[in-house]
């Protein structure tokens, strides 16, 4: 194993290692005789190659988020029974999250579980999705309704996989490490880091330690009954804007809106002061265009919440980095929070489309 490697442990009922660094896939070896890989089609196919030469059975994907439905799931299900996949097989997903997503309910529900490994390949799939069981498919109802708690036996982040990775979908990771860094009891907020930072040494580190903000909360919450939902910052307003969008805003770009939105709840109910790297941060992503600047129509999307009980809904907001906590927040505060997120968003545009002015027009030839 490189010395650089870092291994992060999650202390569940079975615990299971997390490995980041570099080259792994090459050296994979699993302790079972039958194995199927599930991927993301869209994955370029010397990446794949490099895995499935391991194993039997190969099952792609459609890509991204298209792959997280219930009619994938029992295709894939099907296929593992045609080629009589026993009890002691296992499930190795490589992909983002959504394939990770799939592919972990896949090995929850068939047979009523067998192994589960994770690659992931997105960096979102790293810092996130990939650790803590959280596995499941969308309704047309809503993102993540059918699901179980299923964790995998080990996961490696071989960065080698992020190479291939689209700006758009690396920033929309880099949403999620952010969110890591302000829950981090160190507090910690990482720099932004563009894909070209991949082979510095301390991106690997910041990394690993984003995985281990994850995988603490997870071992001392593995069900979500308490403070798990604090991983869920920015989120509430960020699922409604992904729905209300209809995906066209990606699940990290919703969520960067979702941190700025938490960050002036947050100012308006316990003054903190986190508000500015919010915004920083959103306009470091340059996320696409809102889908709606109505208020009203985003207040049902947030009622689908899973923070959402018969009591109504909470939000999680942060007395200042490493101080997270869940609330509930008046009506009026929400929308005076939304205008003046609105005016923040404006603002952030205005000078996105300042600064783009400002480069030199190209020559015609
Ligand atoms: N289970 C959990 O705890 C958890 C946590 C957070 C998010 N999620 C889920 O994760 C999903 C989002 O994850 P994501 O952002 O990784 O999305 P994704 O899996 O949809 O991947 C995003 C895009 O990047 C492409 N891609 C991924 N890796 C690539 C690579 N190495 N090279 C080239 N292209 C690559 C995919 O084809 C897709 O088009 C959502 O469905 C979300 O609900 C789950």
């Amino acid at each position: 194993m490189d010395a650089n490697n870092q291994i992060i442990s999650v202390n569940v009922e079975a615990p299971y290692n997390v490995t980041v660094g570099w080259n792994l896939l090459e050296r994979l070896e699993l302790p079972h005789k039958r194995v199927a890989l599930i991927y993301d089609s869209k994955l370029p196919s010397s990446l794949v190659k490099k895995v499935s030469s391991h194993f039997e059975l190969s099952i792609p994907l459609p890509s991204g988020e298209a792959c997280k439905s219930l009619e994938v799931h029992a295709k894939v299900l099907s296929e593992l029974a045609k080629h009589a996949f026993p009890r002691d097989a296992a499930i190795v997903a490589l992909g983002g999250g959504a394939t990770s997503d799939l592919a972990g309910y896949v090995a929850a529900s068939y047979l009523r579980g067998v192994a589960f490994y994770n690659l992931p390949t997105s960096l979102l799939g790293m810092v996130d999705a990939s650790v803590g069981g959280k596995t499941g498919v969308n309704l047309p109802e809503g993102k993540n309704l059918v699901g179980a708690f299923h964790q995998p036996r080990a996961v490696w982040a071989d960065l080698e996989t992020l190479q291939s990775l689209p700006e758009r979908v690396w920033k929309e990771g880099m949403a999620e490490m952010f969110k890591h860094g302000l829950l981090e009891r160190e507090a910690a907020v990482p720099r932004f880091f563009e894909k070209s930072d991949l082979e510095q040494p301390d991106f690997l580190s910041t990394l690993a330690r984003s995985i281990r903000v994850k995988a603490e909360i997870v071992a001392r919450d593995p069900f979500e009954a308490g403070e798990r939902a604090h991983l869920n910052l920015g989120h509430t307003l960020g699922h409604a804007l992904e729905w209300a969008s209809n995906h066209s805003l990606s699940h990290g770009e919703a969520i960067g809106y979702g941190l700025l939105y938490a960050a002036i709840l947050s100012r308006l109910e316990n003054r903190s002061t986190w508000m500015g790297k919010a915004a920083e941060f959103l306009e470091w992503m340059r996320p696409s265009p809102l889908p709606t600047r109505n208020f009203e129509d985003l207040i049902p999307l947030m009622a689908r919440d899973k923070k959402a009980t018969s009591d109504g809904l909470k939000f999680v907001l942060l007395d200042g980095p490493g101080n997270p906590y869940t609330a509930r927040v008046a009506l009026n505060r929400q929308h005076q929070a939304f205008q003046e997120f609105l005016k923040v968003v404006d603002n952030i545009e205005q000078r996105a489309s300042a600064s783009r002015s400002l480069l030199p027009t190209p020559e015609v030839p």
